[in-house]
């Protein structure tokens, strides 16, 4: 271990003293704590330049200061219990380090962004958290044996930089799967991998928004795209979502600088953005001069009807920016995502990554490579989709049992579904609290990791329910405890529960977009 410590031979004070005073001040300021070990007093000198006497006399005179203890054939350590002369010359040097206090020299942070519901220690027993994978089908057992794999091949890739925009083997895997399941023709060249979808949002950001550029994005939308693009302070405009996805006919006339979109199961809701409205925007987008950023988070998830090809297949003139992500289909502790750059942008994009992290750890994106190319993640999908399927059915089963003709959407695809409550219910936030009172989270769309801006029929009238990391078994009893909450609630004993107020469109306002 080297400390940090530099001693100048033209100083009046003596090396030894120089020493002795650094050791003291790296243990005073808190940057040498109590128990932690000194260098051997030959590799301190020999890292100082300076004779191991010299070293020797220092440590000498900081042991008998109390500052130093010296354990037999183990070393020199600052000690455990520093003497009360220490502690109080400790306070008296470090006046600024008071609790809560902020250095009067600080600059203010200029980054402004609000944190967004991804993850956090959800404890409830029935847990419909949303867009969570099943935790016991991660394939551990292949994954494993493709780390060791690619552990013994690893060669120099440990101490070498990659290619910024990733491993070029899992760039041509990706390519390779996205034309048959996305019908995207794309080259290798074209793919950046990233940390998740998260930072291709903030990857497609950084090259294409200015501050005060104007944002359109869906309405409701994912909170981790809205605030995204609000930390950039763009000018947010929300175009309404209905039931064939994104209302094509309310974009702004003049364009924006980019548009975010989820085509294949809109966030939060649900639908679909029907193919002709695709080609509607498609057009929109080359007449305007804006780019789309297509997130296509769980599209590898459908379950009815046949797959719409995504935008970018689709797209004939350059307009989209698409993003994939492993998140769900096998973790999102893997941190592994994908953008898709049409060719004018690959050159910046890729430049726009290395600057950012020089590209993402070698490791999983070597494992990743063999799992797709092998044939092994098509067979994953094939197995979880159909594990999917059946809780999808038993919990859209569950919810007609107990609450009668339960109005949900986005059922044919993904991993959660969208459940606009009847109105003898309460309302979302309501429900909510009762719900986890009794073990059970369902989510409100704000506490859903999605973004209302107002102004649509949703708000708070709607719950979103994850079935993707929850058994059958679970999935019924989740809905059950809900309904006897709800009977219990509504029992004469039991305090009323909150009346629902009608919902904003129903009262008549305006379906005027407000920005966040
Ligand atoms: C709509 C949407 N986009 C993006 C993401 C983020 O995924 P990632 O883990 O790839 O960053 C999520 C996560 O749930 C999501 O729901």
């Amino acid at each position: 271990m080297e400390i940090p410590i530099s001693l100048d031979p033209d100083n009046r004070q003596s090396l030894q003293a120089q020493l002795h005073a650094q050791v003291r001040a790296l243990i005073l300021g808190g940057r040498l704590h109590p128990g932690t070990p000194l260098p051997p007093s030959r590799a301190l000198a020999q890292q100082l330049g300076v004779s191991r006497n010299t070293v020797m006399l220092a440590y000498q005179r900081l042991t008998a200061e109390g500052y130093l203890q010296s354990r037999e054939a183990l070393g020199t350590f600052v000690s455990n219990e520093l003497p009360e002369s220490c502690l109080m010359a400790m306070r008296s040097a470090a006046p600024a380090a008071v609790a809560g206090e902020a250095l009067p020299t600080r600059r203010p942070i200029p980054f402004q962004g609000r944190a967004h519901a991804v993850a956090g220690a959800r404890r409830l027993t029935w847990d419909f958290w949303l867009g969570r994978p099943d935790p016991h089908s991660f394939p551990f057992k292949l994954w494993r044996r493709l780390l060791n794999r690619a552990l013994a091949g690893a060669g120099t890739h440990f101490t070498d930089y990659g290619d910024p925009a990733g491993l070029p083997a899992l760039r041509h895997a990706i390519a390779e799967h996205l034309g048959p399941a996305r019908g995207i023709a794309v080259d290798p060249e074209q793919i950046v991998v990233v940390g998740g979808c998260q930072e291709g949002l903030d990857l497609s950001a950084r090259l294409l928004l200015r501050e005060g550029d104007s944002v359109a994005i869906e309405n409701p939308a994912y909170q981790g795209a809205a605030y995204l693009y609000e930390s950039y302070r763009a000018r947010l405009l929300p175009v309404n979502v209905d039931s064939g996805g994104l209302r094509v006919a309310e974009l702004p006339e003049d364009g924006a600088a980019l548009l975010y979109v989820t085509p294949s199961h809109q966030y939060p809701m649900g639908f679909t953005l029907s193919l002709e409205r695709r080609l509607r925007l498609l057009d929109w987008a080359w007449r305007t001069g804006t780019y789309i950023v297509e997130d296509d988070y769980d599209s590898d998830f459908r379950y009815r009807g046949s797959p719409i090809p995504a935008l970018m297949g689709l797209d004939t003139h350059g307009c989209v920016i698409y993003l994939g992500t492993f998140s769900k289909a096998l973790g999102a502790g893997l941190r592994l995502g994908y953008l898709v750059v049409p060719r004018q942008l690959v050159a910046p994009a890729r430049t726009a990554k290395a600057l950012h992290d020089n590209g993402r750890p070698w490791l999983e994106q070597a494992v990743l490579a063999e799992f797709i190319a092998s044939g092994a993640y098509a067979n994953h999908l094939r197995r979880i989709r159909q594990l999917y399927v059946e809780r999808r059915e038993c919990l859209i089963d569950c919810l007609h049992e107990h609450f009668g003709a339960a109005q949900v959407t986005g059922s044919e695809g993904g991993m959660h579904l969208a459940w606009q409550l009847p109105p003898e219910l309460p309302r979302a936030s309501a429900l909510q609290a009762l719900a986890a009172e009794h073990g059970v989270g369902i989510y409100t769309l704000q506490s859903g990791a999605a973004h209302d801006f107002g102004g649509g029929p949703w708000h708070d009238q709607v719950v979103m329910l994850g079935f993707s990391s929850l058994g059958v078994k679970q999935i019924r009893t989740g809905i059950e405890r809900l309904a006897a909450a709800v009977a219990a609630a509504r029992s004469p004993a039991a305090p009323p529960l909150p009346a629902r107020e009608p919902s904003v469109a129903r009262r008549g306002q305006a379906l005027r977009p407000r920005a966040l």
